[in-house]
């Protein structure tokens, strides 16, 4: 996306013709500063129709997944502008409709929260079951679990979720999963409902607790966020308010394992160091350097990174997000490294591309292994989903020559200008639009492609 002015999700979408070329080998140094999270802003934006005045939203990641729930907000008629750097003004108190379409909500998953938001704000809510990267089976029944122990009556109709409450009463709701979507969701449909609501067994990543400051901030009370126990007191209005997002735990840590990857020594900056635990103790493990600032963590990269073994899990486990980028470095680690993903089904999807690139992996069921080899090599390859598509970038900047990464609107949902700020850093990576010049006349000039 350019700088600046809005952008529209059916503009945003058509662009599906685009590559990055990634001239690898180049170990990463500087400073790159990380944008908001894209998991708390997604949430937080819809959020903001709760508020019967204007919120303003700063550091707004500018990804596609933003600017595609911006133009599902404003078909129910919110006013929504959104400004690169500027931030986003929403006005939820002109919304008067409590459906989307299916054109818009199947292009993201976290469409799903307008269905918490209006059954909260109208009593009412008729949204598509949602799209999203296709990472396995996504299931909505915790949602749905919570919003019909609030007394909603829920019905899924050709594919669209309907649910309506007279009046949304307080409840207790134990998830029989820690999911994500399902506690910011209920609690969108508790903050104004009639007495109170006890989440047992919430989900606690950092998102969670953005998402419930928001709440507060707009006059909820929400307590709890960030333990598995969150409570809410439902209240009768909420206000606008001025918020600013947290920094974006995936994209930190994509960028340190990029660092980390090839050998780099690179500061990534403007992060909370306690939401990067996890990683930064993998990371160790493989006898990376990681040196933690107040609001920065520094990355300095080895030839030869040591084997490890990952399980993916709820925060304040090893996110799932991170697996497929830190996969990449289990291809070249010393000796066999094992990754189990606890979450999602096809999460292993990006397996098949590293293996054309050299990679020696074998999955079975949930569990990939990877037996370390002496370097990748660049490859044309195809991003399946977001974070598959982000570990394909570190495989082309790690391998000897040239990838050529396909299909990377998906990394653009996700990832706010990333090759610009790989370049910043010395990578050498270029987005080529179809029709282009050839390959070798982009790589090593000073053009850059877009
Ligand atoms: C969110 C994130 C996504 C991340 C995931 C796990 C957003 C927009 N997306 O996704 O990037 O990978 O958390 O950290 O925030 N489940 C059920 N029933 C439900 C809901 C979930 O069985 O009703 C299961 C899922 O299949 C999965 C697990 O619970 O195995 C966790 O999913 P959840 O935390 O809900 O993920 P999302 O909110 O979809």
């Amino acid at each position: 996306m350019n700088s600046g002015g809005e952008a529209s999700a059916i503009k945003v979408r058509g662009i599906l013709l685009e590559k990055f070329y990634i001239s690898g080998g180049k170990p990463l140094t500087g400073k790159v500063s990380i944008g908001g999270a894209k998991n708390a802003a997604v949430a937080i934006l819809p959020a903001a129709l709760l508020a019967d005045s204007p919120c303003t939203i700063h550091n707004l990641p500018y990804i596609d997944d933003v600017i595609c729930l911006a133009d599902i907000l404003k078909e129910t008629g919110a006013k929504v502008n959104l400004k690169q750097r500027e931030g986003a003004y929403i006005d939820g108190s002109t919304v008067t409709k409590y459906k989307a379409s299916y054109e818009m909500v199947k292009l993201m998953r976290a469409s799903y929260y307008l269905i918490g938001v209006l059954l909260g704000k109208f009593g009412k809510a008729e949204i598509p079951l949602p799209g999203g990267c296709e990472i396995g089976a996504r299931p909505i029944d915790q949602h749905i679990k919570g919003f019909e122990a609030l007394g909603a009556n829920v019905v899924i109709e050709h594919g669209v979720v309907k649910a309506s409450a007279e009046k949304l009463i307080g409840n207790e709701v134990y998830l029989d999963v820690v999911s994500v979507g399902a506690t910011i969701n209920i609690m969108f449909a508790a903050v104004k409902a009639e007495g109170s609501t006890t989440i047992v067994n919430a989900a606690k990543e950092p998102h969670v607790v953005d998402v419930a400051n928001f709440l507060n901030s707009m006059g909820a009370n929400v307590k709890g966020a960030g333990t598995d126990t969150i409570r809410i007191k439902g209240v009768e209005v909420l206000n606008g308010c001025e918020y600013t997002i947290i920094p974006d735990q995936i994209e930190a840590g994509t960028f340190m394992v990029a660092a980390a990857a090839t050998a780099g020594d690179v500061v990534v900056a403007d992060v909370i160091p306690k939401h990067m635990e996890s990683i930064t103790a993998k990371l160790l493990e493989m006898g990376i350097e990681v040196i933690e600032g107040d609001d920065y963590i520094r990355v300095r990269g080895v030839q030869k990174p040591r084997r490890v073994n990952i399980k993916t899990l709820p925060y304040p486990g090893f996110p799932t997000d991170l697996q497929q980028p830190i996969s990449v470095m289990c291809c070249v680690a010393k000796g066999t490294s094992i990754i189990h993903e606890s979450l999602f089904d096809h999460r292993f999807r990006h397996v098949e591309e590293l293996r054309r690139m050299g990679a020696n992996i074998k999955v079975e069921d949930r569990t990939a292994i990877f037996e370390g080899v002496g370097g990748l090599s660049g490859a044309p390859v195809t991003a399946t989903d977001l974070r598959a598509g982000a570990a394909l970038i570190i495989a082309g900047l790690m391998a000897n020559g040239v990838t050529e990464v396909d299909n990377i609107h998906f990394i653009d949902r996700g990832y706010e200008r990333i090759e610009e700020k790989l370049t910043a850093l010395g990578a050498d990576i270029r987005r080529v639009k179809d029709g282009d010049k050839p390959l070798k006349v982009l790589l090593g000039s000073s053009n850059s492609a877009r």
